[in-house]
């Protein structure tokens, strides 16, 4: 059986999948956020995959995913989906070259053993790329307060920066980089990424395996 959390994006896939439509402007933010992280070349996987919006635009060609409507739709995407969950990958020992994990962490039912597995499928040196709502942020402290009446986000636990970042040091990794977009939650305007992190809701952490 599903957990809530995987529940409730498997029957509300396409609900899931129009909100980047609707709200394209966040979406072209967030790539370029993302594009200031993620390796242009390498084998790289995205964990929590979700309906593949991240990893077509990123152009990664493989990922994770326990719901079997998201994967489908990411595999319409033409993205490889393993169904299987963060905390217990079904992949071998040093096979890719980075891992992104994006506005997943929030649903893990165990964060360190996610971090412990990423941690065991990247190669040597290889790069785990997060990205997070931060809940220090804007749109952090808006999605905690108004969460029982979002269906995606009830059963979300949200961390800081320097939280996701001391749980990724205990899980041995080092060299940490940040980017940050959305400082102003209602905007019109596709905001251009910046260094460090404290002002933007989407905060992207980039960390290398020891
Ligand atoms: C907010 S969506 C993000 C999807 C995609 N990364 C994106 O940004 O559009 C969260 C995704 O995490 C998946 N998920 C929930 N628990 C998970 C787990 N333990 N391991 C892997 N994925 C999980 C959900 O099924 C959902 O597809």
């Amino acid at each position: 059986m599903l957990a809530n959390n995987i529940t409730v994006f498997d029957q509300n896939t396409m609900e899931y999948d129009n909100w980047f439509e609707k709200h394209a402007i966040i979406y072209q933010s967030e790539i370029l956020a993302l594009q200031q992280a993620v390796p242009k070349i390498g084998n790289g996987i995205e964990i929590g995959v979700g309906t593949g919006r991240f990893a077509q635009a990123l152009n990664i060609k493989f990922g994770v995913e326990p719901s079997e409507n998201m994967a489908s739709v990411a595999e319409q995407r033409g993205i490889k989906v393993i169904r299987a969950a963060a905390e217990n990958l079904p992949v071998k020992n040093n096979t890719y070259n980075f891992v992104l994990m994006a506005t997943t962490v929030c649903f893990l039912s165990d964060i360190p053993k996610a971090f412990s597995e990423i941690h065991r499928i990247l190669k040597p040196k290889g790069k785990i790329i997060l990205a997070i709502i931060d809940k220090n942020s804007e749109l952090g402290k808006k999605y905690e307060k108004e969460k029982f009446k979002n269906m995606f986000y009830k059963d979300a636990s949200f961390h800081s920066t320097e939280e996701i970042t001391s749980l990724l040091e205990q899980s041995n990794f080092n060299s940490f980089s940040y980017w940050q977009t959305l400082t102003k939650i209602n905007t019109n305007e596709i905001e251009q990424p910046t260094k460090g992190f404290g002002k933007g809701s989407f905060v992207v952490i980039k960390a290398i395996k020891n």
